[in-house]
């Protein structure tokens, strides 16, 4: 494949894929050439308005020479399906979070990844953008002196007082709540502060959890269905000697913050779902209990162009994770979003709700680099 251009094709065309398919143009590396959904009436309506190939399944899609990178933005439970028959047919893919919902799914992705050669990258790609990259100079730089401690907020608002059953995307797909709310807030949003954290702080340790479903009658009245867990909280302990409190629900008020304590200053980041984000370093102005007056913001290492067509509540280019796939794939490395890496994650996600308690985390990933213009 050329380092300059990759043809992709989109397996699942609903809430997500909207964030995807609307900011493409901005990645000139990224060509696209069709889409697939099993509701045909997605497909049709995606193609249509990006003028594309809707392809019947996914055998046909699987079988187009053109496509090398597969862009699977399916339900999780597909993940693991649509990501394997993707390597078995000799393409790349870029799976959304979580890699799979069963560890030994994840392993098997990982496994088939590198016996045939191929890369797989999985979002979330938070980690790419300005904001993350800009707080990881910071704490490389020393600007906090020696990391700590962190504390990772991911509450995603009081979803069940809110009017959750009219949000539409673009193209008029619904939120998917029933989904979302059987998958549960861990193995959804999780993964946004673990990507973040193991990036900066290497491999997590041990996990010590708890969760709960808090608020089971979310659904709209008359619907039933299963709901998974509405919190999660844990305590990391990192390899690095870090630690980690990470608390996410969608119960609580959003707050999507990441505070990380150092030796030597705090660093706060506002938004970890916007790559715009402020970010604060607040670093000794005193010995008194005013210590921490010292607060400035914290210039981003190059600006994060917001474009209207982004959707307003995820300032996020969704596409940047596959151009860097695509980019890793023509220069022969792997990509900054590593299948082990997100293997990792999700083992990680898995134990902090599988049990409540203590999990010995062992597996490990090679450390990504940060990207070039924030080196
Ligand atoms: N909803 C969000 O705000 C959001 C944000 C970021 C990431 N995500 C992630 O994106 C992924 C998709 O979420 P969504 O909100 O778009 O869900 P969705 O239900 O709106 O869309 C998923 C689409 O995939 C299709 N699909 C499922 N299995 C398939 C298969 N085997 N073959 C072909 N098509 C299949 C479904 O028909 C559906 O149209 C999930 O992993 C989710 O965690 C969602």
């Amino acid at each position: 494949m050329s380092a300059s251009r990759a043809g992709i094709a989109v397996v699942g065309c609903g809430y997500v894929a909207d964030f995807y398919l609307n900011t493409l143009e901005d990645h000139p590396g990224l060509t696209l050439v069709g889409v697939h959904d099993r509701i045909a009436e997605r497909a049709v309506l995606a193609a249509g308005r990006h003028g594309v190939r809707a392809y019947e399944d996914l055998p046909r899609l699987l079988a187009d020479d053109r496509v090398s990178i597969v862009v699977n933005l399916t339900n999780p439970a597909s993940h693991a399906e649509v990501t394997l028959a993707a390597l078995a047919a000799g393409k790349h893919v870029y799976s959304e979070k979580p890699l799979a919902t069963h560890v030994a799914d994840g392993r098997r992705i990982v496994a088939e990844a590198e016996r045939r050669g191929l890369l797989v990258s999985c979002a979330p790609a938070n980690v790419l953008g300005e904001a993350f990259q800009t707080l990881w100079r910071e704490i490389r730089s020393g600007a906090v002196g020696e990391p700590r401690l962190v504390y990772a907020e991911l509450d995603d608002g009081a979803v069940h007082l809110m009017d959750y059953q009219t949000w539409k995307n673009s193209m008029g797909s619904p939120w998917p709540y029933r989904d979302e709310f059987a998958v549960g807030c861990n193995a959804e949003h999780s993964a946004y502060h673990l990507a973040a954290l193991t990036t900066m702080f290497g491999p997590v340790r041990r996990v010590v959890a708890d969760h709960g479903t808090l608020m089971p009658d979310k659904l709209p009245p008359g619907e039933d269905g299963p709901v998974g867990p509405d919190y999660v909280t844990a305590s990391l302990t990192f390899g690095s000697g870090v630690m980690a409190r990470l608390t996410c629900s969608i119960v609580a008020p959003a707050d999507r913050s990441l505070t990380v304590v150092g030796d030597g200053g705090v660093l706060r980041l506002d938004n970890c779902w916007d790559f715009g984000s402020g970010l604060t370093l607040r670093a000794p102005a005193g010995r008194g209990h005013d210590y921490l007056l010292g607060a400035r913001p914290v210039d981003p290492v190059r600006p994060y162009a917001y474009r209207k067509r982004y959707a307003a509540d995820h300032r996020m280019d969704f596409p940047r994770g596959v151009a860097e796939l695509a980019a890793a794939a023509g220069e022969r490395r792997q990509p900054r979003l590593s299948a082990r890496h997100a293997l990792h994650v999700l083992e990680v996600t898995d134990a902090m709700t599988a049990r409540h308690g203590s999990t010995e985390i062992t597996s490990e990933f090679a450390a990504p680099e940060p990207m070039t213009w924030a080196r």
